[in-house]
């Protein structure tokens, strides 16, 4: 029996020298040692050997046990040792490639624009009131002093929706009568920002789409002088000390009386050249007394109430301020132009 033993131990041992994985090896563990293995046998027939052979038969299956069982654990260290260098090295890590760096987004530099917009005028006590970009004729038009088939809705021709009287706005103007009919009879001081269309031949001065920055002011004593120190302030925080402004007399149905507002030309400092159109002047904005029937129209009695609005641009400014000669470029979505801001 012992004689036996030794042969399968020196056959376990050998065999155990050609297991390759660890698959391998559970199946040589099985075979040798597992409860129906190789060497169960010599266990279980310890019981029908002589009891003076016992002693010795019992501690040469042990031993032989342990060897295996030691020869086992060696193999399987070495195995899982190899396996882990393996996957390491066909999974290597290059910790000496250059990292890549996350891209970090920013503001559209209208969006930038609009920002600084705010607050300038929330510094003069202005807030910010939101109207929509979608609507309708009555308030684009109608409730501002344009009746249909006036011949000043050539200015402000638009894109209409398919539902009878509704369109895209062609300016942020209608927002008046929104926040009139929601203040009154309270005084207000707003801007109200947001995206006006028009139906327009696009050019590198003219979009079908872009910003506009409107402001309100209603209230029981206010002037034109109101209007002119506030015009004023906007273009000094927005351009820069020493700015000249004037007024020139011009015409809006929803403003009585109407001007332009004009600044002297930050890039000649006035002196005329290709921007400025050799005029020396920059139009900055429309503006006007806000008209006794627009009054009514948002609630407030024009005998009492007077109120200013202005209308602006806001890629103008950015234009002016970054020397960017094409309005075009705001809504390209080139990231070549957007980077730069
Ligand atoms: N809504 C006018 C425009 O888009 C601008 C404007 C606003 C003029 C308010 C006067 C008062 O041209």
């Amino acid at each position: 029996m012992l004689d036996q033993l030794s042969a399968l131990e020196a056959e376990a041992l050998a065999a155990l020298e050609t297991v390759a994985d660890s698959g391998a090896l559970q199946a040589w563990h099985q075979r040798y040692l597992g409860k129906r293995g190789a060497l169960t046998p010599f266990l279980r027939g310890m019981g029908q050997l002589p009891p003076e052979e016992r002693p010795e038969a019992g501690q040469a299956v042990n031993r032989a046990k342990l060897a295996l069982t030691e020869a086992y654990e060696t193999r399987e260290a070495a195995l899982q040792a190899a396996e882990r260098a393996r996957s390491l090295s066909a999974k290597a890590v290059d910790v000496s490639l250059p990292g890549r760096p996350p891209s970090v987004g920013r503001l559209h530099p209208s969006t930038q624009t609009l920002r600084r917009v705010y607050s300038i005028f929330a510094d003069m006590g202005f807030q910010v009131y939101r109207a929509p970009d979608v609507e309708t004729d009555e308030l684009n038009f109608e409730l501002l002093n344009i009746p249909p088939h006036h011949p000043a809705r050539d200015m402000w021709d638009t894109f209409y929706t398919t539902r009878e009287g509704v369109l895209l706005r062609t300016h942020t103007s209608p927002g008046q009568i929104r926040a009139m009919r929601e203040y009154c009879p309270e005084p207000i001081r707003v801007i109200l920002p947001g995206l006006c269309y028009r139906y327009e031949q696009v050019t590198a001065r003219s979009e079908m789409m872009f910003f506009q920055v409107e402001g309100l002011a209603v209230g029981k004593r206010i002037t034109m002088t109101d209007l002119k120190g506030t015009m004023a302030e906007y273009a000094r925080r927005m351009f820069g000390e020493n700015r000249k402004m004037r007024f020139r007399a011009s015409h809006f149905p929803f403003t009585e009386p109407s001007v332009e507002v004009d600044m002297d030309c930050i890039l000649c400092e006035g002196k005329g050249c290709r921007v400025c159109k050799y005029t020396g002047w920059l139009e900055i904005s429309g503006a006007g007394m806000v008209h006794p029937v627009v009054l009514r129209n948002g609630g407030y009695d024009p005998a009492v109430y007077s109120g200013f609005a202005f209308g602006m641009g806001v890629e103008r400014p950015a234009m002016l301020v970054h020397g960017i000669d094409d309005i075009r470029y705001f809504f390209g979505n080139d990231m070549r132009f957007l980077r730069q801001f």
